[in-house]
């Protein structure tokens, strides 16, 4: 028997510390919140994406009575961009979270269809994607989603 030990490095910063460009992208998600439609959970998330040509796309969950029909802030995000920049690579995403009457103090982190999705855009154009998660308390931040999702399904496995 063997055994394959996968380890993340995730970077903790506190918000000061991000870059300006960061902070700012930060920022945009924290707004996204607002314009979140999520009257079933209350949870409001917020995505914002850099693309290359320094373009900010920012999208929020929109749920929907029949529950699994609506879409969470980083697809609704992702999606907007592919449909209306198809060859602009999008190099971060950041997310926030707004539940309570406040930005949540642990760190909002994509849930598994985002990160299968995010897969495919960092597989699509070539490029790593870096991802801020934000809290009140502090920002996760990795440099690919494939650091958030290890033994991942993409394109090269239907050659
Ligand atoms: N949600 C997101 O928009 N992004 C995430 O990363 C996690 C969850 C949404 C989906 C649903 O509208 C609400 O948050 C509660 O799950």
């Amino acid at each position: 028997m063997k055994e394959i030990n996968l380890t993340t490095k995730i970077s903790v910063y506190l918000l000061d510390e991000c870059t300006e460009t960061e902070k700012k992208l930060i920022e945009e998600a924290k707004r996204a919140t607002k314009n979140a439609y999520a009257r079933y959970s209350n949870f409001k998330v917020g995505a914002a994406l850099l693309l290359e040509n320094g373009k900010i796309i920012t999208g929020n969950n929109q749920e929907n009575a029949a529950y699994p029909s609506g879409l969470c802030a980083e697809r609704t995000a992702i999606f907007f961009a592919n449909a209306n920049y198809p060859d602009e690579k999008i190099v971060a995403i950041a997310i926030a979270a707004y539940n309570n009457g406040k930005f949540t103090k642990d760190v909002i982190t994509p849930c598994g269809a985002c990160r299968q999705v995010l897969l495919e855009v960092e597989n699509r154009h070539k490029t790593p994607m870096r991802i801020l998660m934000y809290s009140k308390e502090g920002v996760y931040a990795v440099n690919s989603i494939k650091d958030l999702l290890p033994l991942s399904f993409g394109d090269n496995m239907l050659k």
